[in-house]
């Protein structure tokens, strides 16, 4: 049977972000994989509201979905979107990170959190890989947050990502393809996502530039100083993106290296294990709440204060 390959873009119509994806959809379709594209600009997607109806259900082992699914095309594309082998999205930059149309609809998939609705026994585990691309007008530079944010939003619904694809300096549309190198690698993108869901799952690894990013576990760009967490671990600096811990070291030729110290992959976030000790962390700071009903009461009779002070808005 074919591999299942979906592609899914967030900019203009025919423009950078969906050309790129295309050639990289090009690339599965001729190595024989079932192929489609959806471009989110043709869809309705409602904000989350925040009601984590969905996540109370699934404590107490239901999948009771999303209070929004009837109102808009999320599950739609959601039911379609879980059976595929691979996901290529191609999203522009806005201010930096992705548009606000992807994770607007990257953030309603809590509904579809896999490791919870798997550990509840609602669904069947999928192994799914991604490719990720962002398409800016700016170098690096303005697209700080680009990638990282794209990464970022695949934790929830289990894609493990094994390229990535920053296309810089193309504002208008279309600008990209006049950029052969551009395009030969989203090509590649492909061929590295049939090279990917052609090997075991537990084999698949990262296929894509091996020197790109900071962080040598998830290849993203973006470090933080570390801070104590919530259970103790510290580490002077952490990926922004997999939370991955250890320190910068100067190589021999100059440059800095970001180090991963022994124990600096134990909330590796791109990983399921890693994944639960949030849910622990979750338990512990909201459960610590909830199950307290002094701390409730407490919190509501504070609140009242700012409840009963209302400001002038905008008519
Ligand atoms: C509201 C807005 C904000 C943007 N912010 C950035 C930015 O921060 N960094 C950047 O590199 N490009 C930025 N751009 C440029 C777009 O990323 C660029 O035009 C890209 O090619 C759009 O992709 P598309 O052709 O697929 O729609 C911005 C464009 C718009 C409309």
């Amino acid at each position: 049977m074919a591999y299942k390959v979906m592609g899914l873009a967030a900019g203009r119509k025919d423009s950078n972000s969906e050309l790129l994806l295309k050639e990289a959809l090009m690339a599965c379709e001729e190595a024989g994989a079932e192929v489609i594209m959806i471009n989110l600009r043709d869809y309705n997607i409602l904000d989350c509201t925040g009601c984590t109806a969905c996540t109370i259900g699934m404590s107490q082992g239901k999948n009771v979905g999303c209070v929004l699914d009837s109102k808009d095309d999320k599950k739609k594309i959601m039911d379609v979107m879980l059976q595929q082998d691979a996901v290529i999205y191609s999203v522009p930059t806005y201010d930096l990170m992705p548009a606000a149309n992807y994770l607007r609809f990257a953030q309603r998939s809590l509904a579809y959190e896999t490791s919870f609705l798997e550990t509840i026994g609602a669904i069947e585990h999928k192994d799914r890989v991604a490719g990720l691309i962002s398409v800016g007008g700016s170098t690096r530079s303005w697209q700080s947050m680009a990638l990282e944010g794209l990464q970022a939003t695949m934790f929830t619904t289990d894609f493990k990502v094994i390229d990535m694809l920053l296309a810089t300096r193309v504002p208008a549309p279309a600008q990209a393809v006049l950029n052969d190198e551009l395009f030969a690698k989203a090509r590649a993108m492909g061929e590295h996502i049939m090279q990917a869901v052609a090997t075991p799952p537990e084999e698949r690894k990262w296929l894509g530039d091996p020197d790109m990013g900071w962080c040598p576990n998830c290849h993203s760009n973006a470090l933080v100083l570390g801070e104590k967490q919530w259970d103790g671990v510290y580490y002077p600096i952490e990926c922004q993106v997999c939370g991955a811990g250890g320190t910068l070291e100067k190589t021999e030729d100059g440059k800095w290296k970001f180090v991963i110290q022994k124990d600096g992959l134990y909330k590796d976030r791109t990983t399921v294990a890693g994944r639960a000790l949030h849910l622990d962390e979750i338990g512990e700071t909201q459960g610590g709440f909830f199950m307290n009903p002094e701390t409730v009461a407490e919190a509501q009779k504070r609140k009242m204060k700012y409840v009963n002070k209302v400001f002038r808005g905008i008519d």
